[in-house]
């Protein structure tokens, strides 16, 4: 098959520079504070900072904005590899039985390729050229050094570079309801994912599309974050629950992994609380929040939302009802161990008090 050779909807120039300008040390900073950042126009060096005042913005392109041009370049060349049979294939998630079988299931309408497959990368000389540079542009413009600001609590962090310390990933969701259950992109060993960069490129997006990004930081307020064109939103991939709501419109989306050398060191991943845990919830909250063993117990502190987030996705899909099963023998096992359930009741009492209402960035 023949590369992809235009047309581009509008002129371009790569400026992989722009990148490390557009997550200032703002940005950075909160990465590190929160465990998310969302960075406007990031193939253009950034956006306004700030967040989304509540109104509707629309995502219409600026007719001058380099970013949005290159932004609907890479879009261009995912619908085009989206038209060719047998290229995008049909997204599959891992999934372990409570006898630790592991499963392979389709989820209904999200096609996606991986820019590590050559069959893929020779097709599309842009999305290429954005995959090269993601071995080692996405560690520099993302590097924690560049927060400099004081402060008690940060998530620690540290990004890998090469060839194999990153993968880019298309998405196209067609829209006829397609989204992602409640989740973690590093669930635990032997994944290396530390930092799931996500790039929309959705020039119409408005409000009723759906697709959002909804993030769950551990007993904090939930963000739902809107997929317009030239948005990246970046999030510590073993620290940060989140899902995707349906996609009632056509939706196109990168997503870049980028993986740590510290990522899922035993001495994190296990769930160790000092005697004084239930003295001080809103400390054991805030550590978790901070710490990867949050995922030992967070299906217990979250379990409305994963039941329902797996039945809005599945849908009538082979391996939707195992997956609902799974998810209440998960639950059922907190009921033998009355320690643990006392602790995961005072830190679901103590949610409800703080999370607030959903914060929308558009
Ligand atoms: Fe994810």
């Amino acid at each position: 098959m023949e590369e992809f050779g235009g047309p581009y909807p509008r002129p371009f120039t790569r400026d992989f520079d722009a990148w490390s300008r557009a997550v200032t040390p703002a940005r950075i900073d909160e990465l590190r504070r929160d465990g998310f950042t969302v960075v406007d126009d990031f193939l253009g060096g950034g956006g306004a900072d700030g967040e989304g005042d509540g109104t509707d913005a629309g995502s219409s392109p600026s007719p001058s904005n380099n970013g949005d041009a290159w932004a609907l370049a890479l879009r261009e060349e995912i619908e085009w590899l989206s038209s060719k049979d047998g290229v995008m294939r049909p997204n599959r998630t891992h999934f372990a039985n409570p006898k630790g079988e592991r499963f392979l299931f389709a989820k209904p309408g999200i096609a996606e390729a991986d820019m590590h497959d050559d069959s893929v990368a020779a097709l599309v000389p842009e999305l290429r050229a954005f995959f090269e540079a993601a071995s080692t542009a996405f560690a520099d413009a993302f590097d924690p050094a560049k927060d400099t600001s004081p402060s008690s609590d940060k998530y620690a962090y540290e990004l890998s570079k090469g060839h194999g310390a990153r993968t880019v990933k298309l998405q196209v969701n067609d829209g006829t309801g397609g989204c992602f259950p409640t989740h973690y992109d590093n669930p635990g060993p032997p994944s290396k994912r530390a930092l799931t960069c996500i790039l929309y490129l959705n020039p119409h997006w408005v409000d009723g599309h759906g697709g959002e990004l909804d993030l769950m930081p551990f007993c904090a307020t939930p963000v739902r974050v809107v997929p317009k064109l030239g948005r990246l939103v970046a999030f510590l991939s073993d620290r940060v629950m989140h899902r995707v709501t349906p996609a009632r419109a056509t939706r196109h989306c990168l997503t870049v992994w980028v993986d740590g050398p510290c990522v899922n060191a035993p001495e994190t991943c296990g769930l160790s609380l000092p005697p004084s845990a239930m003295a001080d919830i809103p400390g054991t909250a805030r550590c978790l929040r901070m710490s990867p063993s949050q995922r030992v117990i967070s299906r217990w502190c979250y379990p409305d939302e994963y039941e329902a987030s797996l039945l809005e996705c599945m849908r009538d899909a082979e391996g939707g009802d195992e997956m609902v099963t799974s998810h209440s023998v998960h639950l059922a096992k907190l009921r033998d161990n009355p320690p643990l359930r006392k602790l995961v009741d005072a830190l679901r009492t103590h949610r409800r008090e703080v999370e607030g209402k959903q914060k929308v960035i558009r």
